[in-house]
């Protein structure tokens, strides 16, 4: 089933006194239940195109659907609330506070519903990847990369929204760290038919991923299958 629709975006920077367009009249429907990765080379528009679909920026042509109704409908802050949620590159996580206040933060903003116990909830979820509660507690300052990865993907968790967008995800971690993240999205589209949406260089990544798509002159282009030769 269709969650999220994109219908003839263009996307585009003013360089000086010119435009140049990075993504051009882009059309693509995503799936419920589906692990998707989107490579394409550096500057091809990857984040923008994650920032349009998390409804941080508008498309300056074309339209949005999430479950049928257009991000104006539903208002791009509740969008952004309830409906979906980015693991950043670089985290995006507030660095004084703990993992356990990151995640409650969010937890507090949504209009979603979520369990009673927010605390005890947040908790489980940072324990199911792997960050135990000592751990939890602890400002953000003083974990690794890959476990501020964790808090961030147990943040993204924690509205209960259907949509993940991940924008290069395992581009700071080691390649063990890497495998366990991305089996984590695997799982979140398979067993938890959440839609997920990643950037990646990465071929690896691409390759765990069910659908493989390119960012190639400001279009996606569906290469699934294309990468078991490299
Ligand atoms: N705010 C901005 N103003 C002007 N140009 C930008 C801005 N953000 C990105 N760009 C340019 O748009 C192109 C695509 O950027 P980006 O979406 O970040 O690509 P990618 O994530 O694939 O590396 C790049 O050439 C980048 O320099
Ligand atoms: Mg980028």
């Amino acid at each position: 089933m269709s969650i999220l629709e994109l219908k003839n975006i263009t996307y585009g920077y003013i360089d000086g006194n010119k435009k140049r367009t990075i993504l051009d009249d882009l059309s693509y429907t995503f799936e419920k239940g589906k692990f998707y990765s989107i490579l394409g080379p550096s500057g091809s528009g990857k984040t923008t195109l994650l920032s349009l679909m998390g409804a941080l920026e508008k498309a300056q042509e074309g339209r949005i659907r999430f479950e049928g109704q257009s991000l104006d409908e539903i208002g791009y802050v509740k969008y952004r609330r309830n409906h979906q949620s980015i693991v950043f590159q670089q985290f995006n996580l507030i660095p004084y506070l703990s993992g356990l206040e990151n995640v409650l933060n969010v937890m507090h903003i949504t209009d979603n519903e979520l369990p009673q116990d927010k605390q005890k909830t947040a908790l489980n979820l940072l324990n199911t990847f792997g960050i135990v509660e000592s751990k939890a507690r602890r400002s953000i300052s003083q974990l690794s990369g890959g476990e501020q990865q964790r808090v961030a993907i147990a943040r993204a968790l924690a509205t209960n929204v259907e949509l993940i967008l991940a924008d290069e995800p395992t581009g700071n971690l080691d390649t063990a760290t890497q495998k366990e993240i991305v089996a984590i999205f695997r799982k979140l589209a398979s067993d938890y038919k959440r839609c997920v949406i990643v950037v990646t260089h990465s071929d690896e990544v691409a390759k765990m991923s069910d659908t493989q798509l390119k960012l190639v002159d400001g279009k996606l282009v569906d290469i699934t299958g294309s990468l078991s030769h490299v």
